[in-house]
């Protein structure tokens, strides 16, 4: 469908190479998203920048807010690969995307075929005039480009056999459940206390069931699905933790807690610097009440932090959060986890901190990892830890 009559030579021969790396590295596992990604010149979509640019496996950043905060970006492509095995788009589907940039999209109607359509959605007025004349550049002029906020979907064409939401969620609105056909599936990167997953869910009845999940990062949702964090100073504007908005308000330590004596445990627990800590986080935040994310604060301020992300746990007074140092007799790239704390309630906190660390070492580590349901405000829930947003409860459960 690609209008190749615009594509270079030298263009093709770094889109084949970058599918090539894709498929070595095991992201792209389906020929036919390998197929896609061979066709649609991703170098069309990010104007004026260079061809080696555009087919290196980066973001290329579009758009910034006036804080200078990046607000649209053309995706990554490994992620982009790996949402699209996730969602597993089948010739002849109905598909709907919600945050543009065209390249995706592109993807999208390589993947349904003629007999298919892709249908994307974005809050920016910008974006989608973008998204348009690069399509129809490009030959992709029967993608429907839609300028709304997509926390209400796309009515007019529904139903979709699949949704791939490309923007940071913290919930999931009715609209796209119900705009998902019976045994559809939702691609969708989930926020939930401090980290995204892009979770594939299958519309089970009335709710979603996950099957599939990866660890991405995408600009935040805008309009009437924003603003699901926030961030309490603790030290000054150094140091934070982050809360969503659905925790605890009286939970919120007060500014200066750092500066009161300090307690640390150590765990016992080693791991590899680069081992993703994502799936201890969730656990941490499923079982202990206050938790929250650590955020800023440099050497001296806090104790050194695993570089995936600070788990902390606090109470209106006391504040406790993962730590790691370089593990005794093993390799430097080893470190030990154990836990820090300042104030009255310091030593319960970490007490139960590093408890939870070491069960996450002897039963989850290892895998299987969470899973995910999300059931409509009002639904009967089923067992595990309930996190309630404005629309939906998100219940994570951990196998035995
Ligand atoms: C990472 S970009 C999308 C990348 C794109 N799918 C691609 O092909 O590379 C995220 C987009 O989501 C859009 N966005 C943010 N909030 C939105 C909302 N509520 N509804 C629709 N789009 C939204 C932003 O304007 C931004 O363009």
């Amino acid at each position: 469908m690609a209008a190749l009559g615009n594509d270079s030579a030298q263009a093709e021969l770094l889109r084949a190479a970058l599918t090539r790396h894709l498929v070595a590295e095991g992201t792209i596992r389906d020929e036919r998203v390998a197929a896609a990604f061979r066709t649609v010149p991703r170098h069309l979509f990010v104007p004026y920048t260079p061809l080696d640019l555009a087919y290196a496996d980066d973001v290329v950043l579009m758009k910034r807010n006036q804080a200078g905060v990046v607000i649209s970006s053309v995706s990554q492509p490994s992620i982009v690969a790996l949402m699209l095995e996730q969602a597993g788009i089948e010739p002849g589907d109905q598909v709907l995307e919600i945050g543009s940039g065209g390249y995706n999209a592109a993807l999208m109607r390589e993947l349904t075929g003629p007999k298919g359509s892709v249908t994307t959605v974005d809050i920016d007025p910008e974006v989608t005039a973008r998204a348009r004349a690069l399509l129809d550049q490009a030959g992709y002029d029967d993608v429907l480009v839609v300028q709304a906020d997509g926390e209400y979907g796309a009515p007019g064409q529904a139903p979709y056999d699949r949704i791939v939401v490309t923007v940071t969620a913290w919930d999931i609105p009715l609209a796209w459940i119900d705009q998902l056909r019976p045994g559809g599936r939702i691609v969708v990167p989930l926020r939930v206390r401090g980290q995204t997953r892009a979770i594939a869910f299958d519309r089970v009845h009335g709710h979603l069931d996950s099957r599939s999940m990866t660890w991405c990062g995408f600009v935040c949702m805008q309009g009437a699905g924003a603003n699901y964090e926030r961030l309490v100073p603790i030290s000054g504007d150094e140091v934070g933790v982050c809360f969503d908005e659905d925790q605890e308000v009286d939970a919120h330590p007060y500014d200066g807690v750092l500066e009161q004596p300090g307690e640390r445990v150590w765990s016992g627990v080693v791991v590899n610097r680069e081992e993703p800590l994502f799936d201890l986080n969730l656990r941490l935040a499923t079982t202990l009440p206050g938790y929250c994310v650590l955020s800023g604060g440099g050497p001296g301020v806090v104790a050194p932090t695993p570089h995936w992300g600070a788990a902390a746990v606090a109470t209106r007074d006391s504040v406790a959060y993962l730590t790691s140092r370089q593990a005794r007799s093993a390799l430097a790239s080893f470190v030990e986890l154990g836990c820090n704390g300042h104030g009255p309630d310091a030593r319960d906190l970490i007490d139960r901190m590093v408890d939870q660390v070491r069960i996450w070492d002897v039963h989850h580590r290892r895998g299987p990892g969470p899973a995910f349901q999300v059931h409509p405000v009002g639904d009967e829930l089923p067992p595990g830890f309930h996190i309630g947003r404005r629309h939906s409860y998100i219940t994570v459960s951990w196998p035995e």
